[in-house]
């Protein structure tokens, strides 16, 4: 039994004198020191022999037991600090470079706008790119052949439906989904509708075949004029600052009546007058007026009960102002050197 124990211990101590690895550290200490280990076993042994032994023996074991679990915890505490050593950080390298994603100016004007109408209880509706000629047009009462079709130039789609007509487009402006949330919610309505609209527009630094637009519609019992003016001056301060007035001169657009186009004060020469606004001191930004009644009836909503008004933003035209930006092409150009500057 003695020349057992020893045995083990001699064992031990060889293997262990080889480890250089945590793993094969691991599995001496299971083999040998374990409760199930080698060394257990022979504590569990000494219960058949004699007093006298049993006392002569259990001292040589426990001995043992401790010069092995001392060697055992020296060499496990010398490989950690191994491991440590060879992290070695050479802080003269240059460092790791993290880049980030930046948010599209477009997408940062289309949030602040978002913010402010979600505030007052506005939805933010959403509608397709590729629409009908009738949501696009006649629904917002220009009818085939009429005129008013003419003051945007479309992209029409070269497929016809089953009547053999043309009937989709990509549409021209966000307007069709106002059509889309009346037949969707009924009246009372209060939406904003950003997205992208597409015209067939020979480009240059202000004009885009694919720009973004952001619509505005509330409908209710009695809504005005006044509220109208009031709603655009909100966003006017809102988004260019608490002195900007607002300016609205009369327009044609066909699912309105009255018309407006809605002007605000410069915001880059705070209405002195500058190259950007033509040196007259204000900026055309947002297309509104009253909802005209063939619109509503259009959306299955009542003209005798309810009234409303909308409006347009042009996004990319917004967001060229606000950021000073001087070409609309680079909204869509991919170019990163623009993009990072946001
Ligand atoms: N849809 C119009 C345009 O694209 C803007 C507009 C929207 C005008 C709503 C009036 C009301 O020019």
């Amino acid at each position: 039994m003695k020349n057992k124990i020893e045995k083990i211990r001699d064992e031990f101590l060889k293997q262990l004198a080889q480890v250089t690895d945590n793993e094969t550290l691991r599995e001496l200490e299971l083999k040998y020191l374990s409760r199930k280990g080698e060394f257990s076993e022979i504590m569990h042994g000494l219960k058949d022999v004699s007093i006298e032994m049993r006392k002569e023996l259990g001292e040589l074991a426990n001995t043992v037991k401790t010069e092995m679990q001392t060697k055992f915890n020296e060499i496990s505490r010398s490989l950690e600090n191994y491991g440590k050593k060879s992290e070695f950080i050479d802080v003269t390298l240059p460092g790791e470079k993290f880049t980030n994603g930046h948010i599209h100016p477009l997408t940062l004007v289309q949030n602040e706008i978002e913010d402010l109408f979600t505030s007052l209880g506005f939805m933010i509706g959403d509608g397709p790119e590729l629409e009908s000629d009738y949501y696009n047009f006649t629904a917002l009462n220009v009818p085939p052949l009429h005129p008013a079709r003419d003051m945007q130039d479309t992209f029409y789609i070269d497929s016809k439906n089953k009547d053999g007509q043309y009937d989709l487009v990509m549409r021209t402006q966000t307007s069709p989904v106002q059509i889309r949330l009346m037949q969707k919610y009924g009246a009372p309505l209060k939406a904003i509708i950003p997205g992208r609209a597409f015209r067939s527009e020979a480009t240059d630094s202000r004009h885009e075949h694919t720009f973004y637009q952001l619509e505005g519609i509330m409908i209710g019992k009695d809504i005005n004029f006044a509220n109208l003016k009031n709603m655009l001056e909100i966003v006017g301060k809102k988004l260019f600052g608490q002195n900007t007035e607002l300016r609205m001169r009369p327009k044609f657009f066909p699912f309105v009546e009255p018309g407006n186009n809605g002007e605000y004060t410069c915001s880059l020469c705070q209405g002195k007058g500058c190259r950007v606004c033509k040196y007259t001191g204000w900026l055309e930004i947002v297309g509104a007026g009253l909802v005209h009644p063939d619109v509503l009836r259009a959306g299955g909503i009542d003209p005798d009960i309810y009234s409303g008004f909308a409006f347009g933003f042009g996004l990319t035209r917004l967001a060229m102002l606000k950021y000073n930006i001087n070409d609309a092409r680079l909204f869509n150009s991919g170019d990163i050197k623009f993009l990072e500057q946001f």
